[in-house]
Order: structure tokens, then sequence, then C-alpha cells
């Protein structure tokens, strides 16, 4: 009998190492569960999330073992089906949430299997490329501003001042044109080379945060923050409290240990000034209306780059430096 037909994969067996680390691998094609979707995969997009993972920033709870095939964000086409799937079918192309915790990442291969409870339809209107970039940062984006801040993306609600830190990065291109979806203001922080980027993705005003008053957050037409997607790290609380509205919100999608300590401080002291640490909790609905929002040209996925799979090593190298300006897509 005819053994299992390969696929060429990139893993790595260890904490650190990065980059210099992953391995590329020859593995079988893995096999849908009754469940699950098998998966050609067209592109898959990274997240910090995957290289802190190597890092051991999750340990001992990810990655659930060793090897692990990184990456999470993926689109591609349907070729198999478990017997329970209903609603897909070979030939179907989607956009799909992989999980560190169920299927131990599985994104950086030439095919993946995936919950059909975590797979959408693509049509044929958004790439794989640009639906590939909306799961993990679309979706933190997409929670932080309608289920933490309030905004209503249909536009109606009382108009609220948002400001998005790292507004060039992944989480923070597509903060940036989710909340001019809603009746906001946009004040947006990023590097000087990102400000035309940034204003071109509809905020309203630009922080160069290099300079004094970008790094104080201060918004240049004197506005309150009613609440702060704050997708940069390492800013303390003291710089973000002069600048909040009476009920002022920091929305942290990367609470350290001083911002936890915020959190519990404020909530102790009845504060209405908040901080609130987020954690994505994915929900197909919500990125099945990303994808929809993508098709009708209301959200864009921005490029920072393409790699091949066979070069996954420059892709996790560039996202470890920092700089990306929207996402980084590996292409099997
Ligand atoms: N809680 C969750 O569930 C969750 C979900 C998704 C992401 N995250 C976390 O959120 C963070 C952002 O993720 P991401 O995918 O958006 O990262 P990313 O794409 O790597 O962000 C890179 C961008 O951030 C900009 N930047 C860095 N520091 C900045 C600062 N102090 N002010 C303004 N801009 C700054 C960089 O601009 P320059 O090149 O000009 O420096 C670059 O354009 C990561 O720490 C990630 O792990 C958490």
């Amino acid at each position: 009998m005819a053994g299992k037909p390969l696929m060429h994969a990139v893993q790595y067996n260890s904490y650190g190492g990065g980059a210099a680390d992953l391995k590329h691998v020859e593995l079988p094609v893995p096999t849908p569960s009754k469940d699950e979707v098998l998966l050609k995969l067209e592109a898959t997009a990274l997240n910090p999330v995957d290289w802190k993972i190597q890092k051991g920033q999750l340990r001992p709870f990810l990655p659930r073992k060793f090897p692990c095939i990184p990456a999470t964000d993926v689109a591609g086409e349907v070729v198999g089906v478990g017997s329970e799937v209903k609603i897909f079918k070979a030939g179907d192309k989607v956009v799909a949430f992989l999980n560190y915790l169920v299927t131990n990442g599985g994104g950086l291969a030439e095919f993946a299997v995936a919950k059909e409870s975590s797979t959408v339809a693509r049509p044929s209107e958004v790439s794989a490329a640009e639906g590939s970039g909306l799961p993990v940062a679309g979706l933190t984006a997409h929670q932080a501003l309608t289920q933490s801040a309030g905004v209503k993306l249909d536009g109606s609600g009382q108009q609220k001042n948002i400001l998005v830190t790292a507004a060039s990065g992944g989480v923070g291109h597509y903060a940036v044109q989710l909340a001019k979806l809603g009746n906001t203001h946009v004040t947006a922080s990023c590097g000087a080379r990102n400000i035309e980027f940034v204003k071109s993705l509809g905020a309203d005003e630009v922080l160069d945060y290099k300079t004094p008053d970008g790094a104080a957050l201060k918004s240049p037409s004197g506005r309150k923050y009613d609440a702060v997607i704050h997708c940069a790290t390492g800013i303390p609380w003291s710089t973000f409290e002069p600048n909040l509205g009476t009920n002022g919100k920091v929305i942290d999608i990367t609470p350290g240990p001083s911002a936890m300590l915020t959190f519990a401080l404020k909530k102790l002291t009845f504060s209405k000034k908040q901080l609130v640490p987020l954690l994505l909790i994915p929900k197909r609905e919500n990125l099945d209306f990303l994808v929809k929002l993508v098709k009708e040209g209301k959200l864009k996925t921005v490029i920072n780059s393409k790699h091949p799979l066979s070069k996954a090593e420059d892709a996790w190298a560039e996202s470890i430096d920092g700089h990306a300006t929207g996402k980084i897509i590996v292409e099997p």
C-alpha cells in the first residue's frame, strides 16, 4: 500500500532559537477529524504571538508539544472534509483560524486542518493573502473596538474619541479602519515614515511616536480619549492618564505585569478611568463579518511583505524585528 502523501512544513523543536531554529521538514499531510476541513494553503499570516510562543513567553502552556508547526491565520482551498462537516466541500475557498491549543498551530505548511467552526467562506474578491491577515489581527481590532470600547461599526452611537497606538502594525491598521466605520474621531500613533499611510487608512490626526508630543500621546486637536486601542508596548499608565476622558479606557492588547497591577488598582478603587486587558476570543461570525467588509471594499489588509514557505525564516525574522507596516505573509 502506498504511504500517506507528504507535504513541506516548517517547525521548531524547542524554546528559543528564533528564525535560525525553524526547520524545513517533510511530513504526512494531516487527516481531518469529523468536524474539520483539510486545506491546501495559499497564504499564512504571521503574528507576534507566533514567535513569542517559540521564545517561551507562554510556557508552560504553549506550545502544547514539540515539534510545533507555528502560525494560525490561513487562507486556502478545501481539499477534504470530515464526516460531520456540513457547510464546506472540496473546492471551496476559505479563511480559517487554527488554534495552538487544539491543533498546536499548523499554519507554516502546504496543508493544514481547521475546525469547520473556525472556517469561513472567502469570496473571489478577497485574495488569499488579504484573507489570511484577518483572523488574529483583524479579530483583535474588532473585539477591542466593539466589545471593549463600545464602538458600533454601523456608525450609530454617540461620537467617541479613539486613540490607536502602533496604528501602522497588523492590529493597528485594522483598528484605524474599523474605528472609522463607527461614529469616531481617530487619533493614531506611528513612526514618521508611516504618517501618510495611517492618514490614508482614515485617521483624523496622526502622532509621530518619536516626537515629545507623540510620546506624550496628546491629541493635536486637544481631544480627550474615550478609548485607547493600545497596540504598542511599554507605555506606562501615567502617559495615558492625563489624555483620557472622564470614563476613558485603555484597552491593552499586550498587558504586562505593570498593566495588570494598574487594572487591579483601578478596579479596586472604582476608578472611572480603567485599564482593560484584552485576550482575543476568536469568533467565526466576526471573521465572516470582516471578510465581507474586505469584499465590499470597506476594509483592506495592507501587506508588508510576502515570503515563500521555503524562506519562512525571513518572514519570522521580519516579524521579530517589529517594524511591519500591515501584515507579513508566507505563501506555500
Ligand atoms: N491580546 C491579544 O489577544 C493580542 C492579539 C493580537 C496581537 N497582540 C499583541 O499586540 C501587539 C501588536 O501586534 P501587531 O500584530 O499589530 O504587531 P506588529 O504588526 O509587529 O506591529 C509593528 C508596528 O508597530 C509600530 N510600533 C512599535 N512600537 C510603537 C510605538 N511605541 N508607537 C507607535 N507605533 C509603534 C511599528 O512602527 P515602527 O516600525 O515605526 O517602529 C510597526 O509598524 C503585539 O505585542 C501582539 O503580540 C495581542
